[in-house]
């Protein structure tokens, strides 16, 4: 069932170098309502659970330690259409290979440190808020 609800998180790299606002400011602009939003920092545990997917990839280790190396903006989306209409914003995982005018394009460092982070599904969206919000603080 499509929820019209996606979660995302600004990264380490980008919140460091205070992109935050900047990057809020095109989410809303792009039509997405903020449902939740915090300022927080993962463990290396943490990092781990959230991308327990790519427990198998080579990159895994590195992932967890840039995940866990700063301060991130998780937040809750919402807008029809919003895990698809989310990654259109955001751009291709490789910042090189990222359309113009998108958030990665813009604001992300590489391969790795690439800016934000957005679900791409309506049922990981939902269990990934769930990592980060409880229900009391989804709005
Ligand atoms: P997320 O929205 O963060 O899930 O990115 P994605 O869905 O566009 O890409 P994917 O889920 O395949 O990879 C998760 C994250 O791992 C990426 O966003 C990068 O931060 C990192 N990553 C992906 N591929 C590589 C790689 O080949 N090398 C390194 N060092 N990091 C990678
Ligand atoms: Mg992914």
């Amino acid at each position: 069932m499509a929820t019209n609800r996606t979660f995302t998180m600004i990264k380490p790299d980008a919140v460091e170098a205070g992109y935050t606002g900047a990057i809020i400011k095109m989410i809303e602009e792009a039509g997405f309502r903020i449902v939740a939003i915090k300022k927080t920092q993962l463990t290396s545990e943490r990092a781990g659970q959230f991308y327990a997917v790519h427990r198998e990839r080579p990159f895994y280790n590195d992932l967890r330690t840039y995940m866990s190396s700063g301060a991130i903006v998780p937040m809750i989306l919402e807008k029809e259409n919003a895990v698809a209409d989310f990654r259109k914003l955001i751009g291709a995982t490789n910042p090189a290979q990222a359309e113009e005018g998108t958030i990665r394009k813009l604001y992300a460092r590489s391969l790795e440190a690439n800016a934000i982070h957005g679900s791409d599904s309506d049922e990981n969206a939902e269990i990934e808020g769930n990592f980060f919000f409880s229900a009391t603080e989804q709005y």
